[in-house]
């Protein structure tokens, strides 16, 4: 996407590298990642307004250290490194750097020398809080630095060569518990290298589309769409560029959760008047999945056969030239990320054969954003909340809810079951704090008594967990009323189910899913 004032980050490992591309867009000025060890000439080809030096594991002493293009420093725009990225500074421009005598995690009390820039408008008061992460300081400047702010243990925890606009914290100004991160980093991207918080969802709206739409030209995309956020967003956006040359194709694998196939429909024709292939194959997935209790199994089974579908009703398409996919921006960095070759993206597997049987080229334009800008961009389209906070869903949907075998039966079961947990976690006003809240559909029957019968029915578990991104997980404390209602309405209104368990474990040990 062509934006004038960009900043990039150059990626040396940190935990936080996406943090700080995420704390400048939220100033409104576009933030990239590039691994340190980009060419010189990709940086020059970004014309990035400021570049920041990310902080990373490494020690910048070590054979193996990470160093960029020692030409970032005569590109004559303004550089922040951050922690490593300080000591890398230090290391390349001629001052030294040495194992700290303590080192530093955690709290820090930061004491400002000088308010002029970096700093300007923090509070003047004796100290500030900043977050420490490093065993290596700086021991001696570069010719031309001087220091603006120490600590305790870090006689410069800020240094400047104001003349080149060079700037370097040995904290974190990224999180939260920097007490003014935020404010530092404003004064780098604004006061410093000069943008204009011009970065916003209209803006990127515009410029999406008209590259989508010069790039197809006359040819036709096709789109798979699963309901979730991604590729809801993706279709909605393709489609304002390309309209009717766009086709979307739905698949209903017969484990989706209950009305999916409808509610997708109803998005994409009729409030969107998109071109919609609705696909039910529900009994071809039954079919392979007739017996097969191994999870691993079952996901291999709806992966390949969702392709096979796909790439039936995609060659349908005449003058189909391109894939639209809603890859985000945290699997593209995971993906050119310098710590080694990551693990390939999930969602290319499944697209990986489409492209090269069918020819087809990808286009992903979301590939530059991180979740939370797509449900801003989403709403600044005007889909509904429903759609963009709609909590995630496996791709292999039910199958790997319903422990053991999958028959239509069972399905139906657990599909009435979840319906009504998502329900009652709507009613109860807690649907968008939670991450996940579903059911599960146990292989074990349990005794029970309804009217004056005995009865030998299923058990059905509720997983509700709150999360920040799904890689741990804790149990959603739901009120015990509204555990009540859910269960009582489970087993009255769900033919089948007795019994029913709330899961009280939390990511790790468990996992979300059951399977
Ligand atoms: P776990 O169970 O590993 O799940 O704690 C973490 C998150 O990933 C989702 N999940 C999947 N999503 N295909 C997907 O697209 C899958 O096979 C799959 N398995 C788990 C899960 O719902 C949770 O949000």
């Amino acid at each position: 996407m062509e934006f004038k004032e960009k900043i990039l980050v150059l990626d040396f490992g940190s935990q936080y590298t996406q943090l700080i591309a995420r704390r400048v867009r939220e100033n409104r000025v576009y933030s990239e990642i590039l691994p340190f060890n980009v060419s010189l000439d990709r940086i020059k080809a970004f014309r990035p307004r400021g570049i920041i030096l990310s902080g990373g594991p490494s020690r910048v002493t070590a054979k193996d250290a990470p160093i960029p293009d020692k030409g970032v420093y005569d590109l004559g725009v303004p550089i922040l490194g951050i922690c490593y990225g300080m000591q890398l500074m230090a290391h390349s421009l001629g001052g030294s750097v040495a194992r700290a005598v303590k080192r530093e995690y955690g709290r820090a009390e930061l004491k400002i020398d000088d308010f002029s820039d970096l700093f300007k408008g923090l509070a003047s008061k004796k100290s500030n809080v900043v977050w420490m992460s490093h065993g290596d300081r700086i021991e001696k400047s570069p010719r031309g630095f001087v220091r603006i702010a120490h600590t305790g243990n870090s006689p410069t925890a800020a240094m400047t060569e104001k003349k080149k606009k060079f700037y370097a914290l040995q904290f974190h100004p990224e999180v939260v518990h920097t007490e003014h991160g935020r404010k530092i980093l404003r004064n780098f991207v604004f006061n410093i290298c000069k943008c204009k918080p011009r970065w916003t969802m209209k803006s990127f709206v515009e410029s999406t589309t008209s590259e989508i739409k010069a790039r197809v030209g006359k040819d036709k995309v096709v789109c798979a769409i699963s309901g979730g956020v991604d590729s809801s967003v993706t279709a909605v956006l393709m489609h304002k560029a390309i309209g009717k040359k766009l086709t979307c194709i739905f698949v209903d694998n017969g484990v989706l959760r209950k009305n999916e196939a409808e509610q997708v429909q109803r998005m994409l024709k009729r409030i969107f008047h998109m071109n919609l292939v609705c696909v039910d194959a529900s009994e071809r997935f039954l079919k392979k999945l007739k017996g097969v209790t191994d999870p691993e199994k079952k996901r291999k089974i709806i992966g390949n056969e969702f392709i096979h579908i796909f790439q039936e009703e995609a060659k349908k398409i005449k003058g189909a030239k391109y894939l639209a996919q809603g890859t985000l921006y945290p699997d593209v960095i995971e993906s050119t990320s310098f710590k080694g070759p990551s693990a390939t993206i999930k969602s290319h597997h499944n697209v990986g054969g489409l492209l090269k049987n069918m020819h087809l080229r990808l286009i992903e334009p979301l590939r530059e954003l991180f979740k939370d800008e797509v449900r801003v961009l989403g709403k600044e389209m005007g889909m509904s909340d429903e759609v963009i906070y709609r909590h995630p869903f496996p791709g292999p949907g039910l199958a790997i809810r319903i422990i053991d075998a999958v028959t239509r039966k069972r399905a139906d079961i657990l599909r009435e079951a979840d319906a009504i947990v998502l329900d009652e976690i709507k009613n109860s006003g807690l649907y968008n704090e939670i991450w996940q809240a579903f059911a599960v559909l146990l292989p074990i029957k349990t005794v029970g008594v309804m009217g004056d019968e005995r009865t030998y029915e299923n058990v059905v578990a509720i997983r509700a967990v709150t999360s920040v991104d799904g890689m741990t997980a804790d149990w959603a404390r739901i009120p015990y009323d509204v555990l009540g209602i859910i269960s009582n309405r489970i087993i009255n209104e769900v033919e089948g189910v007795n019994r029913v368990v709330y899961d009280i474990s939390s990511k790790p040990p468990g996992t979300i899913e059951w399977e």
